[in-house]
């Protein structure tokens, strides 16, 4: 029986570094605050790109086969050479490839990523392909399951992960998706009160809990509420919060000069838990994601910035960490 089936999606990134964009406040709508913007109708010389693996199932799962915790892989990729390219990618990394899903008729999903290597910010296109078509069949069958954004008929596959746990003793991990929780929150909200752990960011916080508040430990009580027992909370270069429902600890993020920041939330959320299964304290845990989520944010993808256990030790060792 695997440890954990990181459930979500896989695609290929494809990044495009330049610094040619102009960054445009936009102060007449909250909802887009900046701007990306190029000259109309300009041909721009890109000197180097990247590829690598994404996709929030593929990311998690990477990053815990990198840890030595025996993950797999539950997407669906197309029947194409970017699917081929994907599956060879996550072998390489150990990650377990059976519960993948062929599609013969859509194609494997594509991410054109458009990065500002000043600063690593990114503006991300996406086309979500066979992702969209993603099955939950009766062969999940593993100590944990890791639920990141879903696709398609993501409530009714919602509904089978929780048929499945609820005749079984798998444990579940929710990282919740942006776009899952625009469509239906309340949906997502009796997803999470059926896990074990919740791993989030702190505007997802704030939107689960109904903007009642913006304060670390008071969203971490709200959020407990809810019946996860244990919460990680990260919130990018501002640092990370975790708790057992005892403890609350508060870690500053690392230092790092970041390329690209794609991929550090499910760096963060994949260190974490492992750290947990390789039954490690809540600190020690929190320490693990602040360190492989910072070690990420320094390479272009999600994928080359991932720690093994032997780094992350030492890397954690650098986290200013404190009980609140
Ligand atoms: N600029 C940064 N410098 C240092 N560490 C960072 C930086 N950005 C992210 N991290 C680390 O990665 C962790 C996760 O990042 P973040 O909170 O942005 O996740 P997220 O919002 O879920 O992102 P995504 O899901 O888009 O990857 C942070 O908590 C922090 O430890
Ligand atoms: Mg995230």
């Amino acid at each position: 029986m695997k440890q954990v089936i990181c459930i979500g999606s896989a695609a290929k990134d494809i990044f495009f570094p330049t610094s040619e964009m102009r960054i445009i406040d936009n102060p007449g709508d909250p909802e887009v605050k900046k701007l990306m913007a190029f000259e109309y109708g300009a041909k721009y010389q890109i000197d180097d790109r990247y590829e690598a693996p994404g996709g929030c199932a593929a990311n998690s799962a990477q990053g815990l086969a990198r840890l030595g915790i025996d993950a797999a892989c539950y997407c669906r990729v197309g029947s194409d050479p970017e699917g081929d390219w994907v599956i060879d990618n996550l072998r390489q990394e150990k990650v377990e490839t059976e519960f993948i899903q062929w599609d013969g008729k859509y194609r494997t999903d594509l991410s054109f990523i458009l990065v500002n290597p000043q600063t690593g910010d990114r503006t991300i296109f996406f086309n979500r392909d066979a992702n969209e078509k993603l099955e939950i069949k009766d062969d999940l069958e593993a100590e944990w399951l890791f639920v990141s954004a879903l696709n398609g008929d993501w409530k009714g596959n919602m509904d089978k992960i929780l048929t499945a746990k609820k005749s079984s003793n798998m444990k579940l991990a929710v990282n919740p998706g942006q776009a899952n929780l625009k469509e239906d929150k309340a949906k997502v909200i009796e997803f999470i009160e059926n896990a074990e752990m919740l791993l989030l960011n702190k505007d997802e916080a704030i939107e689960i809990t109904g903007g009642k508040t913006e304060e670390p430990k008071e969203l971490l009580r709200e959020l407990l509420k809810l019946g996860p027992k244990i919460i990680a909370m990260t919130d990018g270069e501002n640092g990370n919060h975790a708790t057992d429902g005892e403890e609350i600890f508060r870690a500053s993020a690392t230092k790092e000069k970041p390329v690209d920041l794609t991929g550090a939330g499910d760096a963060f959320g994949a260190a974490f838990l492992a750290a947990i299964l390789k039954d490690k304290d809540l600190s020690e845990a929190l320490r693990w994601g602040t360190a492989n989520g910072g070690s990420v944010v320094n390479y272009y993808g999600a994928k080359e910035g991932l720690l093994t256990e032997e780094k992350i030790t030492k890397k954690a060792r650098i986290v200013e960490l404190e009980r609140i």
